[in-house]
């Protein structure tokens, strides 16, 4: 248990937490203190061990914009006990479909309402809590991390079309982003993660291990310290950033 009360702690609203890097996320900013607000399409899991409570978790479907909006009101609230200031807003949720048989989605077989759901969650839902949670961010000098992927630069044997240039819109909204919330004191950067051991992954990826510079998988973990490290006074100075978390297979 943090021996600090929550409006003397930091504050990170993370969207995705309920398991894999977002899972590694609340573990990793919970033992450095921090209170932190989750949200998922679930409920909060009556086993979960660590300190946080159903308090401390939304549940929201990403994919629906009124439910973000209502999502929002709801942040907003809960961060009055805190002085109305966030620390930091991590973007993680994403979603990646792929066809009946767990393949990758060509552009050419991609229906459009699946394209729309994919951007939802994984493109506006971000801008969207960025926007509303501004005025919150702004009072903490706080920072944004909107989780990329590898997958956001060159074609990937199982991320589809739609997943992939969501990401790459989020980059680059991530550049923007640097520029527009700069002004205001705000932070934002983007973690780009390769191949990490979690749910996401599909069949086969252990056949790329061969083509990555460190020969294995990442694990949430680490994944984890780079937001960590994007969140804190470790990086007061980096804004408009995409740090590559992949064992090297970028290069
Ligand atoms: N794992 C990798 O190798 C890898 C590689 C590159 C990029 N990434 C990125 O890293 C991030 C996390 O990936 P992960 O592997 O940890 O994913 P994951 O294990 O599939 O977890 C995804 C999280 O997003 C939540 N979520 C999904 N749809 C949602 C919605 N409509 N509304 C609200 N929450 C929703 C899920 O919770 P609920 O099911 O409870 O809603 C879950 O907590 C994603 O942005 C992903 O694109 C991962």
């Amino acid at each position: 248990m943090s021996d600090l009360r929550n409006d003397e702690r930091k504050t990170l609203i993370l969207t995705g937490a309920s398991r894999g890097i977002g899972h590694a996320a609340v573990k990793r900013f919970s033992s450095a203190g921090w209170r932190v607000i989750t949200c998922s399409r679930h409920g909060f899991p009556e086993d979960c061990p660590w300190e946080m409570g159903p308090e401390d978790h939304i549940q929201i479907d990403l994919a629906d914009p009124a439910n973000v909006e209502d999502g929002i009101r709801e942040m907003r609230e809960r961060l009055k006990a805190q002085g109305s200031r966030l620390d930091a807003l991590v973007n993680n949720a994403a979603i990646s479909p792929k066809d009946e048989h767990g393949q990758r989605l060509p552009a050419l077989d991609t229906g459009i309402d699946d394209w729309k759901t994919v951007f939802q969650v994984n493109f506006f839902a971000p801008i969207m809590l960025a926007r509303g949670l501004v005025e919150e961010l702004k009072k903490a000098t706080g920072s944004v991390v909107n989780v990329t992927s590898i997958a956001g630069s060159s074609v990937h044997p199982f991320a589809g079309a739609a997943y992939s240039t969501s990401k790459a819109a989020l980059a680059s909204l991530t550049r923007e982003m640097a520029a527009d919330f700069g002004p205001l004191g705000i932070r934002v950067n983007a973690i780009s993660p390769g191949e990490i051991e979690t749910s996401i992954l599909s069949p086969g990826t252990e056949n790329m291990i061969k083509d990555i510079p460190m020969r294995r998988l990442g694990q949430p973990e680490e994944v984890a310290k780079a937001i960590y490290f994007l969140c804190t006074e470790q990086s007061s100075y980096v804004t408009g950033a995409e740090l590559h978390i992949n064992g090297g297979q970028h290069v």
